[in-house]
């Protein structure tokens, strides 16, 4: 979590830097604040609350500066306040430094450098890096470059950090471990980034920061080298975002537009992928690894959130197609077990940020432990995607909203595809049926655009349930992940209390919470499971239950017994998830704009979940 930003050249820093923030808030939005290096020295601005804030309180005040670092904070040590707010300085004021990460060890630390003098306005673990950073600076008579390098070296935990040194304001000093950091060349110029959001409208020439890496970076200059003291020679990318990616394109939420996008992001993510009329399916991404699934005894899939709902449509897929057995894991509770693991085994971890810590931390035990890791990932270059053997990248495009809609769908996607490519590398599923799958698959970016049809009913559907205190959300088979799904969505952004069941486990606890004033929603789609679920609707009808049911397009059973209907395309089981989450997010969506919530930016939420 926390977003960085950072900018030395010729232009003015602060517009730069700021707008940075503002793309970048989707990492944390606590406190922000910005420091900038002139003639006239170090200023530091910062202010609990969104980035806004702390553009008002700077309004009018001297921003002048041609090399500048802002922060945006997800608060882990420390409350949100305005002292607590990064940047934070040295004892002497001088040095100061922006940082997203956690440094574990830093209560030792401290207390050893206040036995040296050194005092502290903050509560934070970063304040006492950059004491750190000043008193080794000060004691071993050595450049700056040096003396981080070295204070990296005591330090145990994450960091993505950027110092500045109000004595040397021609340069600035940057460091990565753990969290992402994105360095822009221009000319003449150089931009830093928690991702490349901030840099794309002046730079498309990025280098991603390796684990371990530390740059020192001047308007004419960049040097990169590890903490081993290895210089490195950086190996410089074209990014392929575009700025309109980053804008809301006329939608009131960046959540509306990503959930609208999804028939565009499914077309993206099957792109080259699938031929439908050859019944082959083809993912470049683990080609490499086809032998290997041959002979597989097993997956296990790592993943948290959101992430961790994919992962279960992914069980059904691969279990009903390629016949591999499969397990999901929530990678948090994953990494502090001791799981028997094999080199036989394949790790799949899903996240569309690709920097998840918990997911991370499995990855590295699963990797330890001699299993082939494979990463399904949306953000291109980040840090799960390296630490990987290979993987599927979703292709979603930026997710902005916090509420994560199309990357889900997108991950959903790629399951998909590895469950049929999978199959294929078996020989579990005859040509002529891959020609079958795939064809249909091919069109569900065009019933994802019916499904979207749904949305003036669904905004009017929103306001009978926008007062409710709670809701339940039921399916069965590859309907059940939807219902957790519709309920995380329902939970994180409307702040409505929301749990997913398998519809035939409500009679084994939660069917005591329904009366005349619960709402449940049931997928109640036509597949193998239809006349259950028609069963478990009668028990919440006999119980006085406000039903509303996703039901397949003309169904009129559903529709006689239930209060409220919406109607997704008919389409084969295997793509149930992907047309069924579409009015479960709309359904979210329209409730928590009618409740007057921040839909993009949840309160205690961050995109980026990059402490455990
Ligand atoms: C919910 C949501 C979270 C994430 C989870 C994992 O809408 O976005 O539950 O799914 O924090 O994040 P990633 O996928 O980035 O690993």
């Amino acid at each position: 979590m926390c977003g960085i930003v950072g900018y030395i050249g010729h232009r003015e820093a602060w517009p730069i830097v700021i707008k940075g923030l503002k793309r970048l808030e989707y990492r944390g939005y606590d406190s922000a604040g910005i420091a900038l290096i002139s003639d006239e020295g170090l200023k530091i601005y910062k202010k609990a609350g969104k980035v806004t804030e702390l553009e008002n309180f700077a309004a009018g005040k001297n921003l002048s500066g041609t090399a500048g670092i802002g922060h945006t904070r997800w608060a882990t040590h420390g409350a949100p306040s305005d002292r607590n707010s990064h940047p934070h300085t040295s004892n002497n004021g001088k040095l100061t430094i922006i940082h997203n990460g956690i440094i574990e060890n830093y209560a030792t630390l401290k207390e050893e450098l206040k036995t040296r003098g050194h005092e502290f306005k903050s509560d934070t673990d970063t304040e006492v890096l950059v004491h750190l950073i000043e008193e080794i600076y000060k004691n071993e008579k050595i450049d700056l470059l040096e003396a981080v390098r070295l204070a990296l070296r005591e330090i145990n935990g994450a960091y993505a950090i950027v110092l500045m040194d109000e004595e040397h304001p021609d340069q600035l000093i940057a460091a990565r471990k753990g969290s992402p950091m994105v360095i822009g060349v221009g000319d003449g110029e150089y931009f830093i980034a928690s991702d490349a959001t901030p840099i794309v409208e002046y730079t498309k020439n990025v280098i991603y920061m390796n684990d371990n890496e530390i740059a020192f970076i001047k308007r004419d200059e960049l040097l990169i080298k590890r903490l081993d003291n290895v210089v490195q020679t950086p190996y410089v990318q074209e990014l392929e975002l575009k700025l309109e990616m980053l804008e809301k394109g006329g939608y009131e939420h960046f959540m509306l537009k990503e959930i609208f996008e999804q028939s565009r992001s499914i077309r993206d993510c099957m792109r080259g992928r699938i031929y439908p009329n050859e019944g082959k399916v083809q993912l470049g991404g683990i080609k490499e690894y086809a032998d290997k699934l041959k002979n597989i005894d097993r997956i296990i899939i790592v993943a948290c959130g959101t992430s961790w709902h994919a992962g279960l449509v992914g069980e059904y897929l691969i279990e009903e197609y390629a016949r591999i057995p499969v397990e999901v894991e929530y990678a948090s509770e994953f990494r502090y077990r001791n799981p028997i693991i094999t080199e036989k085994d394949i790790v799949i971890a899903i996240s569309q940020s690709g920097e998840t810590a918990d997911t991370m931390a499995a990855i590295e035990m699963a990797k330890e432990r001699g299993a082939t890791i494979f990463g399904v990932c949306n953000v291109v270059g980040a840090s799960i995607p390296r630490l990987t053997h290979a993987g599927v990248y979703t292709h979603a495009g930026p997710e902005i909203g916090v509420a994560s809609t199309k990357a889900f769908t997108a991950q959903v996607t790629v399951l998909t595809l590895m469950a049929f490519y999978m199959a294929q590398q078996k020989g579990t599923l005859t040509n002529s049926k891959l020609v079958e799958l795939l064809t249909e698959l091919d069109c569900i970016p065009d019933k994802i655009q019916v499904a979207l049809e749904s949305n003036d009913l669904i905004k009017e559907i929103a306001g009978k349930f926008k007062d409710s205190r709670n809701c339940l959300f039921l399916g069965r088979g590859s309907g059940f992940p939807v219902a957790l799904e519709g309920a995380l969505k329902l939970k994180e952004i409307s702040y409505i209390h929301a749990e997913g069941y398998p519809a035939a486990e409500m009679k084994h606890g939660p069917i005591a919470l329904i009366d005349e004033e619960m709402p449940v929603v049931v997928i109640a789609t036509k597949n193998s499971s239809y006349e259950k679920v028609i069963s478990n609707i009668q028990e919440v009808k006999a119980r006085k239950g406000i039903v509303l049911a996703i039901v397949t397009e003309g169904d009129t059973e559903v529709r006689k017994m239930v209060d409220y209907c919406i109607e997704i395309p008919d389409a084969s089981e295997a793509f149930l998830p992907l047309l069924a989450t579409i009015p479960l997010q709309l359904l979210s969506y329209h409730i928590a704009v009618l409740r007057g919530c921040n839909v993009d930016q949840p309160r205690n939420l961050a995109k980026s979940v990059t402490v455990e």
